[in-house]
């Protein structure tokens, strides 16, 4: 008999979680206005909310914790990270940062002014966030099969090199201080872009002298599907698979607290020498200085254990299995989510799961709603509250999708607690006749304001 896959690894350390009632999770997510960001961790049994900071680190990260030098200046932690940070993505400069909107902070506030354009392929809301903010527009240049939740692509998450294109030629050179191109493509489902559309895009953008930026939350994810998908990769390394894609960068901002499995960090990194002098001073005004950033010493020695460890298939294989654990199951019962499975989450289908629901009563919202009093599972709205209101006619945008994502943390939860979710979904699958309302807004914040929303029950 072959043998079945199991994990490379064993779990040396565990932490309870409680369960609860429907009517105890009925009181609960009344008390937090209906916004799932408001919930107490320990009211939630599981918590698909984010992959972002919430995976378990290894021994050895947490053995390099315990060597991390809190030095101001100079500390050997920084010198870990500089290490493989050259190795694996081959960028001479990189300034640590607290997470991943901190790096953006910074490198926008080198790169842009206002009035100037960022194209990319489904910027993330806080890239976008921080794009909007500087009065600067952010087109959305993804190809649109993305928005078909049920075509089956290999690489779903790609750049139109079209689209691209036209916004480079409807604007003058010096208003596009650089293109984003996010690995994989979270907005779209966790789906990656392939290395041919990743080098593609490179030289789009050099055609035009424009940098080119990536987004690097999920770029061993996305590496992993280079290699498993895409024709001439099978026998390269992940680590071999990285260094190429970065090889086509000018710029990076990274999120650590995803692929680097840490629960806080986050850096950018450049080749140019005069954008890296430019954006340090940002990084020392907004987030300590360039040898700590906003990391200390231990996060750093962690971190750089993680993006070495995190870089090796075995890893990123059965984490990706795991999804596509959930993504099999969701299959058995019938379920519609953004096929094929992404790499680090599901994204339901709100619109196909809760088609009675209307746009205006925010549908992704309802099925999260849904969710959690099913059986305490808490995922996050990818939908019309997150795509928030237009900058300039203040009216609610609402875009093709509709989506709940079950984001899966990485080596946190086991194939049980997989089947306990597919099991809840499929049971509001069942029941989807029955929900014909949602919900509206009692507060919103003028920015970002999936995070503080505060909903109340349409009655009708
Ligand atoms: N870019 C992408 C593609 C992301 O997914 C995130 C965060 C960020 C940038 C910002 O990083 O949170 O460290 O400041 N995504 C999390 C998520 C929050 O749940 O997908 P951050």
């Amino acid at each position: 008999m072959e043998l079945p896959y199991s994990e490379p690894y064993r779990i040396k350390a565990t932490e309870a979680i409680r369960t609860s009632t429907r009517q105890e999770r009925e009181e609960w997510i009344r008390q937090a206005r209906y916004n799932l960001f408001k919930l107490d961790s320990d009211k939630v049994f599981i918590d698909l909310l984010t992959d972002s900071g919430t995976g378990s680190m290894s021994d050895n990260q947490w053995a390099a914790i315990m060597t991390g030098d809190e030095s101001y200046a100079g500390a050997s932690s920084y010198r870990k990270l500089e290490t493989i940070i050259r190795s694996l993505f081959g960028m001479p400069y990189f300034l640590p940062t607290h997470q991943g909107r901190a790096a953006e902070n910074v490198i926008f506030s080198a790169l842009l002014k206002e009035g100037d354009i960022v194209p990319g392929n489904s910027h993330f809301d806080t890239t976008k966030g921080h794009i909007e903010f500087r009065r600067c527009s952010a087109p959305d240049c993804t190809i649109d099969e993305a928005a078909d939740t049920q075509k089956e692509l290999p690489f779903k998450g790609e750049m139109d090199l079209e689209k691209l294109e036209q916004v480079f030629k409807s604007h003058p050179r010096e208003k596009i201080p650089c293109t984003v191109l996010t690995i994989t493509n979270n907005t779209a489902g966790g789906q990656p872009v392939s290395m041919r559309n990743i080098r593609q895009t490179a030289e789009l953008c050099r055609r035009y002298n424009i940098p080119l930026l990536i987004d690097s939350a999920r770029f061993a994810e996305n590496a992993y599907f280079i290699k498993t998908r895409e024709q001439g990769y099978a026998d390269k390394s992940i680590k071999e698979i990285v260094r190429e894609i970065y090889s086509y960068a000018d710029i990076m901002t990274i999120s650590a607290k995803k692929d680097g499995v840490v629960n806080m960090g986050g850096f950018t990194a450049m080749r140019d020498k005069e954008l890296f002098t430019k954006a340090m001073s940002y990084a020392i005004m907004f987030e300590g200085y360039i040898t700590y950033g906003g990391m200390s010493g231990r996060d750093m020695n962690a971190l750089a254990v993680g993006l070495d460890e995190n870089t090796e298939f075995e890893q990123l294989d059965a984490r990706i299995r795991q999804v596509k654990l959930l993504a099999d199951l969701l299959d058995e019962y019938g379920v519609p989510y953004q096929r094929p499975a992404g790499g680090h989450a599901i994204f339901l289908d709100a619109k196909k799961i809760l088609p009675a629901v209307p746009r205006e009563e925010f549908i992704a919202q309802t099925l999260g709603i849904e969710l959690y009093i099913e059986a305490g599972i808490r995922g996050v709205e990818i939908g019309s509250i997150l795509a928030d209101r237009d900058p300039v006619t203040r009216e609610n945008r609402y875009p093709a999708l509709e989506l709940l994502r079950l984001a899966i943390p990485r080596r946190l939860y086991t194939d049980n607690h997989i089947r306990v979710v597919a099991a809840a979904v499929r049971n509001i699958y069942e029941r989807r006749d029955s929900i014909t309302s949602g919900y509206e807004i009692e507060f919103e914040a003028p920015i970002l304001r999936h995070f503080t929303v505060e909903l109340k029950k349409v009655q009708r």
